[in-house]
């Protein structure tokens, strides 16, 4: 299964080949030397952000996870990699997509998967997160996935426990697996529309809503530079955090204008339980003035595609017949596309406990 690297071919096999996107869904992709040998082609033993990943390193994880895309449009979904590890789910906020994706995504790979709900822990009779850490690393976790609403808790518990962390969203910092799932899922639609590119060099991607607040905004600002994408963030100017310019996107208060010509359309939900305090006059207002409705998605490219993450608050940051347009929505899309990643992130993460061949040595 890991024998294969996808073959960097030339222009005229297209984009699809040159990652392994196979159309037909063959399986599993080609060998290939576009990434650094062994351990070097992702040198790290946990995921707790972007920000810390080479582009290469993007690229491979997005590579890996192609496989399990074609595996899980199978009837039959199970590879046994991960027999007999075991992967706990520390999740601290509500989660529907990514605690499922991260459950699924550790059964279909053959791990014991455990769920903690902190609602249900022992957090709740005031159990700090770092002995909750040392509890999870007693038990012998081989990784620990962590969604916790206070930013750096996933490193906190990385610099604690022995296994790999992988960061599930931490507060208002980073969601490094939902910025590689956009990807993925960015990457497959313009595969489908026949668009031959390495990457997201020369494509505009708008990012709209609560930037402030947006772990999926910063992680994503990060992946998609990295790719090369051209990135605009748009917010009201309450929720435009500082800096954001030197993060290499360019800042629009006015969504017409951000919008104008854009390739691709990420709208992101008001993270109403981080704001203290009023940021919006009102959620009519804010729909006024950077609700994506049909209307308005006219002045983007012709075919721009549309993203969210999920959840979506629908007839405030977008309408419905936008959501649900087959045509430029790409949201189920991402949702398939996180148990894929999943599945990447937890395999790669996993190989120097499992002595797969070339991933003893630690970096
Ligand atoms: N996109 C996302 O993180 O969704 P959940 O909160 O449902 O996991």
């Amino acid at each position: 299964m890991h024998d294969g690297l996808s073959v960097m071919h030339g222009s005229t096999k297209g984009r699809a080949e040159r990652y392994g996107v196979s159309m037909d869904h063959t399986f599993p992709p080609a060998a290939s030397d576009r990434f650094p040998g062994g351990r070097l082609a992702f040198p790290h033993r946990d995921l707790t952000g972007i920000g810390h990943l080479e582009r290469h390193e993007i690229l491979y994880l997005l590579h890996e996870a192609q496989q399990w895309v074609e595996l899980n449009r199978r009837s039959a979904k199970h590879a046994g990699l991960l027999s007999g590890l075991t992967i706990i789910n520390a999740f601290f906020e509500a989660s529907t997509r990514t605690l499922l994706s991260f459950e699924i995504a550790g059964k279909r790979l053959g791990a014991d998967v455990v769920n903690m709900h902190a609602a249900q822990s022992s957090v709740k009779k005031g159990e700090t997160l770092i002995d909750t850490a040392i509890t999870l690393n007693a038990m012998r976790a081989d990784a620990i996935v962590i969604r916790h609403g206070s930013s750096g808790a996933t490193q906190l518990i990385a610099d604690k426990v022995d296994c790999p962390v992988l960061n599930a969203g931490d507060g208002s910092h980073e969601h490094p697996t939902q910025a590689l799932l956009d990807a993925l899922a960015l990457r497959e639609a313009l595969v489908r529309r026949g668009e031959d590119s390495e990457d997201f060099t020369g494509l505009t991607v708008t990012i709209c809503g609560d930037i402030l607040h947006s772990r999926v905004a910063r992680s994503n600002i990060l992946c998609l530079t990295a790719m090369g994408a051209n990135v605009r963030v748009c917010s009201p100017p309450a929720l435009m955090p500082a800096g954001v310019a030197a993060m290499g996107a360019t800042p629009f208060l006015d969504f017409d204008e951000a919008l104008a010509g854009t390739d691709v359309v990420m709208m992101l939900r008001l993270q109403t339980e981080r704001m203290a305090g009023q940021f919006i006059p009102s959620a009519r207002e804010y729909h006024h003035l950077y609700g994506l409705t049909s209307a308005r998605l006219q002045q983007a490219a012709p075919d721009a595609l549309v993203m969210h993450p999920g959840p979506m608050n629908r007839g405030v940051e977008i309408d419905s017949d936008v959501a649900d347009m087959l045509d430029r929505s790409i949201v189920t899309q991402q949702v398939e596309m996180g148990v894929a990643i999943r599945m990447a992130c937890l395999d790669v993460l996993t190989r120097t406990a499992r002595g797969v061949e070339g991933w003893e040595n630690e970096a």
